[in-house]
């Protein structure tokens, strides 16, 4: 299979496990526990029909948003994901390249492998920098002025990584970083030569986002270890007000699902939030944001931009989210396997099937903006 042949998230993703090492895979495509959220992300679309109007006159379809002050020609954007340059040499250039294309927001990682300020200068495209609080109160403020410095539009805290998720396919494997493999894990790196002579021949693996602050040779620090060491579990909402206060810009808040915390994330001056359940790798058992969209969107949506992301794998979807409220979506996955599968020019080909969906569909939908989405074209069973 080749990437002309890939015509959904389905065929990237079969292209990419075909081409990772075992655990690389897993843990793009694992989640938390039994994976029950990581299923009920997408099947919370499919709870929900669309009803379509006709004769709109629907020959030009406008599909931009405007979102914490960013104009996106598209609605989706690229969440920011970890370790991007395990999965394909070009890493986070690809993904950010394949936004820049089509005109949207790209995320950088604090676990991102390219620096931000590297992205910041090549790509002309809004980039929002995704962190976590450490309990270094330096490191976090010295974090936020070097997003500042470069240029960064937008600060995306990640509220709900407060501790690792219980990751089991990566237990199994030995999925860590520096890599402490299974022999299991070790097997399934010999069946894929090809992805292990292209990772030694290109730049080696870094985390220039962290790497003067924690160390990450000598076998010391896994993930899990990051997230439980370096982080803060005592983080509170005052904490954050005072980052909000710091940074004095567009601030969001990734990973919010009740309504109480919608209206504190208000309170504190964010200027959007993104509800997530990290894609179902951290709380399992978590409802789907797609579910708790309207709720959140009724109590704060006047007053804050109100985002979600996970499990969004056709265009379609991202209809549904924009008609309850959403002023954008992210996805994750859906470009990690063509970044898996074929670098940059698998995450172009993806977001650019993404675009044509959702242009597709809003003609069927008889909308030519966004804005003309709306809750009377959504029925749930
Ligand atoms: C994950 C973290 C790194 O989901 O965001 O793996």
């Amino acid at each position: 299979m080749r990437v002309r042949d890939c015509h959904n998230f389905h065929d990237f993703r079969e292209l990419a496990r075909r081409r990772l090492p075992g655990p690389i895979f897993d843990y793009i495509d694992g989640a938390a526990d039994d994976e029950a959220t990581l299923r009920q992300n997408t099947a919370s679309f499919e709870r929900c029909d669309l009803v379509p109007n006709v004769l709109r006159g629907v020959g030009t379809v406008d599909m931009s948003v405007t979102v914490m002050g960013q104009k996106l020609a598209t609605p989706f954007y690229c969440s920011p994901t970890a370790l991007q340059r395990l999965f394909h040499h070009q890493g986070e250039r690809a993904v950010a390249a394949a936004a820049a294309k089509y005109g949207t927001m790209f995320g950088v990682s604090s676990l991102g492998t390219v620096s931000l300020e590297e992205l910041r200068k090549a790509y002309d495209t809004p980039q929002v920098y995704q962190f976590y609080f450490h309990r270094d109160r330096g490191l976090n403020r010295a974090m936020m002025q070097r997003a500042k410095q470069a240029g960064v539009e937008v600060m995306m805290l990640t509220v709900d990584s407060i501790t690792g998720g219980n990751r089991e396919r990566d237990l199994r494997t030995g999925f860590s970083i520096p890599f402490k493999l299974t022999l299991g894990g070790m097997l399934q790196f010999a069946i894929r030569p090809m992805w292990g002579l292209n990772y030694v021949s290109h730049e080696s693996f870094k985390l220039p986002q962290l790497d003067e602050h924690v160390d990450m040779s000598g076998g010391a620090m896994s993930i899990g270890r990051y997230f439980t060491e370096m982080l803060d579990p005592s983080m509170n909402w005052n904490d954050v007000a005072e980052m909000v206060r710091i940074w004095n810009g567009q601030f969001c808040l990734k990973g919010i699902m009740s309504v109480a915390d919608a209206k504190r994330a208000v309170e504190i001056g964010c200027t959007g939030i993104i509800l997530s359940n990290h894609g179902g790798r951290q709380l399992d058992g978590s409802r789907a944001a797609f579910d708790q969209l309207a709720e959140i969107v009724d109590a704060v949506g006047d007053r804050i931009d109100v985002m979600m992301d996970g499990g969004i794998q056709r265009g379609t979807h991202v209809l549904k989210a924009l008609s309850l409220g959403a002023k954008a979506v992210g996805v994750g996955r859906f470009y990690l396997y063509p970044l898996a599968a074929a670098g940059q020019a698998g995450v172009e080909r993806a977001l650019g099937l993404l675009r044509t969906e959702i242009e597709r569909g809003m003609k069927l939908m008889g909308c030519s903006s966004v804005s003309q989405l709306s809750r009377d074209n959504l029925r749930f069973r």
